[in-house]
């Protein structure tokens, strides 16, 4: 496989970055010079997050205005992206929502949305950065999934099936782009303090969104194929998997 360029030169596309977790990541991407692209639904936080990363030392930070579930705009946003940084190094997806459970049950809506968000989208922007790498012959395309899709619980499962779907799909393309020389990266987050668990009481499982940011970057320079972060949730998650489903049901979880 060819080397990715050390973080400081790469040319970086973050989809959803405004949230708090790509914000971390793109500001380890921004103290090493690195040129960045960053998509979000909202222009207003959008040109924030980009003068932030321009003051932390980014060499480059362009924006597009996207709101994922537009999926006919994906292409022209991925061409922007290629276009104005001359080429792609790593593209990291990170929208997404946690959907109210008891909601999506009652709502038929509320649980396409849930999937159409975080599923559906993220499949179709990977479908195209897909096609772009393996051209290339060489980057990276890393995307946060969750160990919420490792086993469906009744508190989550719509979230849980969208981010479990993510990392089939995620598997598949790691291995048909292996003899390109492209990675493709799980990422596997726990509890994390962000906005997206504000409402959440929180426990010493929670993990900053600052520490999961920096083990992000970290997991795209070593190009992990999959990585639950923090670590500990790798054998937390094997017991989890491991529990025969006859017991499983029957547990309030
Ligand atoms: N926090 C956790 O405990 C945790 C755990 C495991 C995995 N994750 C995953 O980590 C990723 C980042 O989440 P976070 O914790 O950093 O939460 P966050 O700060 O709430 O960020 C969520 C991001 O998704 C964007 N988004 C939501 N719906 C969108 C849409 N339809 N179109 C475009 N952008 C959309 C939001 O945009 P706006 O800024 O416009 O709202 C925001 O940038 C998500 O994929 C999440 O599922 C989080």
């Amino acid at each position: 496989m060819s080397p990715l360029p050390k973080t400081g030169g790469a040319r970086v596309l973050i989809i959803g970055a405004t949230s708090a977790i790509a914000r971390e990541t793109a500001q380890v991407y921004a103290a090493s010079g690195a040129r960045l692209f960053l998509t979000g639904r909202n222009g207003g936080r959008l040109a924030s997050v980009r003068d932030d990363l321009l003051v932390r030392g980014a060499a480059q930070v362009e924006t597009a205005e996207l709101e994922v579930t537009q999926i006919a705009s994906h292409r022209s946003v991925v061409d922007a992206a290629v276009g104005s940084l001359g080429g792609l190094d790593i593209a990291l997806i990170a929208h997404g929502t946690l959907p109210d459970q008891t909601r999506c049950q009652e709502e038929v809506s509320a649980t396409l949305d849930a999937i159409q968000i975080n599923f559906t989208a993220t499949v179709a922007l990977l479908t195209l950065l897909a096609n772009y790498f393996e051209a290339q012959r060489r980057g990276c395309i890393a995307v946060i999934g969750s160990v919420a899709g490792d086993r469906g619980r009744q508190s989550n499962y719509v979230y849980g099936a969208a981010k479990g779907g993510l990392d089939r799909f995620l598997q598949g393309l790691r291995n048909r782009l292996y003899r390109s020389g492209v990675a493709v990266v799980t990422i596997k987050p726990g509890l994390v303090e962000t906005p997206m668990t504000s409402g959440m009481p929180k426990t010493p499982l929670f993990a900053s969104a600052r520490r999961v940011g920096r083990s992000i970057e970290r997991a795209i320079e070593n190009r992990r194929n999959v990585v639950y972060i923090p670590w500990y949730w790798r054998p937390v998650m094997a017991v989890i998997r491991w529990v025969p489903e006859s017991i499983f049901k029957r547990l309030q979880l």
